[in-house]
């Protein structure tokens, strides 16, 4: 990028949040600043002034046709200094969508949750709740699940409404007691719940473009065949007290359990099914056999993930493609730049792994979308829920705050990963806790800086983030 164009980027930035800030002045600090009440003042000043003809007053009466006053001098080209986030509206920003429940029952004593969006609107979506045992023996089950939608929000919208019941749907078909049914046929049910939906969204979207609906109903059920989703989703059964989790595409579930000696130690649950993937290579290029270039650059045909609901470009015949694209103004097709020869070359089918809660061992479940899980290791994620258990809230608080040099994105790259020594223990919600320090911790400069930006600028130094943390007997929870 040359001088110049980098100069108007930078203008162009700071006229948005300057606009931002005056049009809607509580996303940002106001000292010091003329603002809202700037915009009082000068509104006064004409009316109170007697100058105002004809047209101003119906202007003054119509507050909404107003051309905006003069905050800043035209003269000398300063603009009034924008704000970025203060700390208290960085907190705001990642606590705004938290949640917390307190279900002491099977063995759950606590879980705690939360949204940050960096696509607008963002694309994750989540769930959690309860609903009774399929086994009919009087229990409640639990779920949670966390959504990453790609290329729009609309599949992971219909996810969240649907991935459960049809699960359910599934488990409710099971007859037999709990005590003969195998983990095997509960994760050979999810999976099949998972795959029955994947092919309603795309046979929905099919039957839709061919039928009389009028057209808008036609493109909304196009839509969730042509935006695609990650599903990682986990099931409790508090009977056999076993963790069901079920992982389509890059977001992960771990567990933090505190073993004999001691120590917490982080265990997989679910493993991120992408590109990079050596076992999902091998599975590609078994079921595609002579199309050795479907994986390249740890991207299969182009995105990232093995495993996904929608997508349907990764899945359809070119032909319906072609179709679907001139007279619904579908996306684009892979071809030329990829061979599309034997679709589909991504699937909805989970990997499921099940694990038995210890009651003797207290433990915590995390799961999050890769937002989080670019910018942390999962043992840095157990270390600092681990942390945050251990570690009074208000203790941490008066804790010294460091000196930091002053920050840019220079420094902010790979090698500038998270540092455990801006690890800082400031949040009442676990998940909250755990973006914060994702994202900067302590260094008040750094995660300020990384909320600072909006949509679509912010895309490249975070993406949507969304977390849950469950935590087992896990005492004074
Ligand atoms: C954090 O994650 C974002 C994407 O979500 C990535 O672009 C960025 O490089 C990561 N930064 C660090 C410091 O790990």
């Amino acid at each position: 990028m040359s001088a110049g164009s980098s100069l108007h980027m930078a203008y162009r930035r700071a006229g948005r949040v300057t606009s931002r800030q005056i049009w809607a002045g509580t996303h940002y600090s106001t000292k010091s600043r003329p603002s809202n009440s700037g915009f009082t003042r000068v509104t006064k000043y004409i009316a109170g002034a007697g100058v105002v003809g004809a047209p101003g007053l119906w202007w003054f009466a119509n507050g909404r046709n107003e051309v905006p006053p003069h905050l800043a001098s035209p003269e000398s080209g300063n603009l009034a200094v924008a704000r970025g986030p203060s700390r208290e509206e960085v907190t705001r920003m990642i606590s705004k969508e938290e949640y917390s429940f307190l279900p002491r029952d099977g063995g759950v004593n606590r879980y705690d949750g939360t949204r940050v969006a960096s696509n607008s609107p963002t694309e994750d979506r989540y769930i959690h709740g309860t609903f009774p045992s399929p086994w009919k023996d009087g229990k409640t089950w639990m779920a949670w699940g966390v959504l990453d939608g790609h290329a729009g929000w609309q599949t992971a919208d219909l996810l969240e409404k649907q991935l459960v019941p049809f699960v359910r749907h599934g488990l409710d078909k099971i007859k037999s007691p709990s005590d003969q049914i195998s983990d095997e046929k509960v994760s050979d049910t999810i999976k099949k719940a998972f795959i029955n939906l994947d092919e309603s969204i795309l046979k929905t979207a099919v039957e839709a473009s061919q039928g009389n609906l009028p057209l808008q109903d036609k493109l909304a059920n196009l839509a969730p065949a042509f935006a695609g989703s990650c599903a990682l989703l986990s099931i409790y059964d508090p009977t056999t007290l076993k963790l069901h989790v079920a992982c389509t595409g890059d977001s992960r579930a771990v567990l933090g359990q505190k073993n004999a000696e001691g120590k917490w130690e982080a265990i997989p649950l679910s493993v991120d099914q992408t590109g990079d993937n050596q076992e999902e290579i091998a599975r590609l290029k078994k079921e595609h056999p002579g199309e050795e270039e479907i994986v390249a650059g740890g991207r299969v045909l182009g995105i990232m993930v093995s495993r996904a609901f929608g997508d349907s470009r990764w899945k359809w015949p070119v032909d319906l493609q072609k179709d679907l694209k001139k007279k619904f103004d579908g996306p684009s097709i892979l071809m030329p730049k990829y061979k599309i020869l034997t679709p589909p070359y991504l699937t909805a089918e989970p990997v499921v792994t099940s694990t038995k809660i210890d009651p003797s061992k207290p433990s915590f479940l995390i799961m999050a979308t890769d937002g989080l899980w670019d910018n942390l290791s999962s043992q840095q994620a157990v270390d600092l829920v681990v942390k945050w258990i251990e570690k009074p809230t208000a203790l941490s608080k008066s804790l010294t705050e460091p000196k930091y040099e002053p920050y840019d994105f220079t420094k902010y790259e790979w090698k500038e990963e998270f540092d455990e020594k801006r690890t800082t223990v400031q949040d009442g919600n676990a998940a909250v806790h755990l973006v914060r320090n994702a994202l900067g911790g302590n260094h008040h400069e750094m995660i300020q800086g990384r909320l600072a930006y909006g949509t679509p600028f912010c895309r490249s130094i975070r993406d949507d983030i969304t977390v849950q943390v469950v935590f087992f007997h896990v005492p004074g929870q």
